[in-house]
């Protein structure tokens, strides 16, 4: 009996060992991914690895908070400026998230996180041209700057940060995107004119000092030693970017359709609440004041700068609570896509700025030579829509100085054919858009006829809405 007992014992065993190999074997399936590092989940996994156990691949809350803190490192692969040596790169457009900020919101109570938003080139996260860039920012009362910008400070000097105020590792970010882009733009595709003038430049950004800095950090490294007199920075002050066609009862509907669903699928979740309450009694308000005070922003300062949560004397906020607070928010994006009331908002919300892209590209495409390339200076609010409203589904939530660039390519051969590409963090999804999933990417261009997205961008997008267009849209009551 008891020799049978150890023998299925051990068959069970066996059984097990076999299992773990052959997934093991499964695992060895997987690239090693540096799609994943992009900001986007990688599409093979998906396919390669069918898991029967698990539905929804698991969540990892750390892992994606790393992504999201985007801290700076040397590593960066992109795929910016990859086109066919017979193609020519005549514009491009750069929607940009502000770097790396201090918190909006302060959880009542606590000592707030000592962060030290001066720039200090021994200081790490740095750049190389940190310090010039200091000294030409200190330079530029020369720059043409909408009204209120020009009151603002060109970059961040508070020895204890100001609520949401840029930091160091903020400006650095940039420095580095305005560097990449620079290399594979300037150097390698001749974007602009070696004698550009400010008329080749289209910069607009909202009425922050984050974004405003973060866009003028981009530029530095981009056009390294700029003559101020050539920068003509647009106020924009809406943070869609809908300028002059903000009006669109519609899309009002729609986001607060969507707060709706965000309230019901949080008092849904009693592990969430009863996390909130814990982090009350902590601190020692009450839960509902604890929640207004949106503790996830200013937990991810601590995080992303690696300075301990807040403690009292009833304890201390931890990294349970963060995990728990985060992995929430990832669920939210999910059930968001599937709910499909952000992705109307998106649409309605995102029309005016896609429009403008659409136009200017149009412009360049008929031979104009201005507003070659085109800087958006803008928030997470500004590109989460965008790429929803592209149907880019895959995308991570925009991380800290996040870039979606929009590239306009004429084909060298047949010079009235233009192209798009569209690149997420310097990943190619191009082919993740809506309007352009079914154009054959294996054919000789690897990229997306321009008509495709002017037709989207002026009538398909308003087909959901059983619309032509955005006014029909706006003010339809579909419901
Ligand atoms: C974070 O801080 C801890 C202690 O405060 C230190 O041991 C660790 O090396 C730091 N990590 C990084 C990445 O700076
Ligand atoms: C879109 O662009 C066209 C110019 O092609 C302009 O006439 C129209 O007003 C724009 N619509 C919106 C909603 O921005
Ligand atoms: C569009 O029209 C179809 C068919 O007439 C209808 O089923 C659908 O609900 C309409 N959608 C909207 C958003 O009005």
């Amino acid at each position: 009996m008891l020799f049978r007992n150890r023998f299925l014992i051990l068959l069970a065993l066996a059984a097990l060992l076999a299992f773990l190999s052959l997934s093991l074997q499964f695992l060895h399936l997987i690239p090693v991914n540096p799609v994943k590092e992009d900001g986007l989940h990688p599409k093979s996994r998906k396919r390669i690895m069918p898991d029967p156990l698990t539905e929804p691949p698991a969540i990892d809350p750390i892992y994606e908070a790393r992504v999201y803190c985007n801290v700076p490192s040397i590593t960066e692969r992109s795929m910016e400026g990859h086109a066919p040596h017979y193609f020519k790169l005549v514009s491009v457009h750069a929607l940009i998230r502000h770097g790396d900020r201090y918190p909006l919101y302060v959880i009542p109570k606590t000592k707030r996180p000592e962060i030290d938003c001066t720039l200090v080139s021994s200081r790490k996260p740095s750049h190389p041209q940190l310090e010039a860039f200091v000294r030409h920012m200190s330079q530029g009362s020369e720059a043409q700057m909408d009204g209120t910008l020009s009151s603002l400070p060109r970059y961040p000097s508070h020895s204890l940060c100001e609520m949401g105020e840029l930091t160091q590792t903020g400006v650095v970010q940039h420095l580095h995107n305005g560097q990449l882009l620079r290399e594979i733009y300037i150097k390698k595709h001749k974007l602009l004119p070696s004698d550009w003038t400010a008329k080749h430049l289209y910069l607009e950004t909202t009425g922050k000092s984050r974004t405003l800095q973060s866009g003028l950090a981009l530029l530095y490294t981009f056009l390294p030693d700029f003559d101020w007199k050539k920068i003509n920075i647009k106020h924009q002050w809406s943070t869609i970017f809908c300028s002059g066609s903000c009006d669109c009862p519609m899309r009002n509907h729609y986001l607060e359709e969507e707060q709706r669903r965000q309230y019901s699928l949080r008092v849904k979740n009693s592990f969430l609440e009863r996390t909130y309450v814990d982090m009350a009694n902590i601190v020692g308000i009450p839960t509902r004041q604890l929640r207004a005070s949106n503790p996830i922003d200013s937990m991810l300062c601590h995080f992303c700068h690696n300075v301990s949560f807040p403690c009292t004397k009833n304890g201390c906020i931890d990294i349970d609570h963060f995990k728990v607070i985060k992995t929430h928010q990832l669920e939210d994006e999910r059930d968001r896509q599937e709910k499909k009331l952000y992705f109307w908002y998106a649409l309605l919300a995102v029309h005016p700025l896609l429009n403008q892209t659409v136009n200017r590209m149009q412009r360049i495409a008929e031979g104009k030579k201005e507003e070659l390339f085109v800087l958006y200076s803008a928030h997470d609010v500004t590109l989460s829509p965008v790429l929803s409203a592209l149907g880019i589904t895959e995308a991570r939530f925009p991380r800290f100085a996040a870039r979606l660039v929009f590239e306009l390519w004429q084909d060298g051969k047949k010079p009235r054919e233009h192209f798009i590409r569209i690149l997420y963090n310097g990943f190619d999804v191009t082919f993740q858009t809506s309007f352009c999933r079914e154009h054959n990417r294996h054919s000789s261009k690897p990229m997306c006829p321009l008509e495709k997205f002017v037709h989207f961008v002026k009538r398909d997008m308003f087909s959901v809405f059983n619309s032509t267009n955005y006014y029909d849209a706006c003010h339809r009551r579909s419901f």
